[in-house]
């Protein structure tokens, strides 16, 4: 019987998938944890919910005890551009928070997902058809985390056999939860704003190229990673994933494809355009695609039509 821990519940990942996993294990058997009470009912009172700081181990080895926790997906974490402006504080959350996971992950002998990120490529990385394994040296606070996270967790599988594995997520596109303080954020907000406003003033300029993903298929990543057969796992804890690589013209134009009327002007953020430059523009996600069988199902003209769809039924 799986037991899971989800750290970050109440987050743009974390608020979807305890839903996605407790319709596949259960309810009573997905511990939802935060550092907020999760504003959705259904997440709140549908099983197990409870306050943890991942920089407080005693907190995080507590609730793993008390549920007999044997899988824990660590989602907390501070996004690109708000860690950007607190640079200590994301490393204290992104790394110490990581560091004590795994330490009681090593102690109880559990599992652990942990999402890394295109941000942890940086600008000396490849740009089309970025490598599975290639230079990184990120020059964000967070890619540094990022990648700093992806090299933690293979020492916990090589020295202490902890089932470490995950994957780098490129940026996410959801209706559910709002993200905050990350830099592809941008392909969010667009949505919301041509539902309800017909026009958005976008803050990377264009031709701003990056890797993009839908939720569900993102939900699923977690999900098939974690049960893939652990044999066929060349790599483990930084499966380069993506479903689209968009900018903020083609995502306009795919929005114009179900509402005309809207338009689109620019007033770029000189801190996320810099960090978005810093990032590659296309992954190769083969190794995913063959150790695994990873596959998106959302293109970028399918994703953008179940977004409006979704956000104008909540409108
Ligand atoms: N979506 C994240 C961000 O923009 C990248 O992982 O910070």
């Amino acid at each position: 019987m799986k037991k899971i821990l989800v750290t970050g519940a109440v987050g743009q990942i974390g608020s979807e998938l305890v839903a996605f996993l407790r319709e596949r294990f259960g309810n009573d058997n997905v511990v939802a944890a935060g550092h907020a009470k999760p504003p959705d009912p259904d997440l709140r009172d549908a099983g197990p919910f409870h306050f943890i700081e991942c920089t407080e181990i005693a907190s995080v080895a507590a609730v793993v005890k008390q549920h007999r926790v044997d899988t824990i997906y660590h989602l907390a974490a501070i996004l690109s551009a708000s860690a950007e402006k607190h640079p200590q504080k994301a490393w204290q959350v992104n790394m110490n928070g990581l560091y004590n996971i795994l330490e009681v992950a090593r102690e109880y002998g559990c599992a652990v997902f942990t999402p890394s990120s295109i941000a942890a490529f940086g600008p000396g990385t490849p740009r089309e058809g970025t490598p599975q394994v290639t230079v990184q040296r990120p020059t964000t606070i967070y890619g540094i985390t990022k990648a700093s996270g992806e090299l933690l967790c293979d020492y916990y599988f090589l020295k202490y056999g902890v089932d470490t594995r995950g994957v780098r997520y490129p940026g996410l596109i959801s209706y559910k939860t709002a993200p905050g303080g990350g830099t592809t954020d941008y392909a969010v907000e667009i949505f919301f704003e041509a539902v309800r406003r017909r026009r958005y003033t976008c803050w990377l300029r264009e031709g701003t190229r990056l890797d993009m993903m839908y939720m569900p298929d993102a939900l699923r990543a977690a999900v098939e990673i974690m049960a893939a057969d652990p044999a066929r796992l060349v790599h483990r804890n930084a499966f380069n994933i993506t479903a689209m690589t968009v900018s903020p013209e083609r995502l306009a134009a795919a929005i114009q494809r179900v509402i005309p009327e809207f338009t689109m002007d620019y007033d770029i953020d000189p801190l996320r355009q810099a960090i978005a430059d810093s990032w590659p523009n296309r992954l190769d996600d083969t190794a995913a695609r063959e150790e695994w069988g990873w596959a998106p199902k959302y293109d970028l003209a399918a994703m953008a039509e179940d977004m409006i769809a979704n956000i104008s039924k909540r409108s």
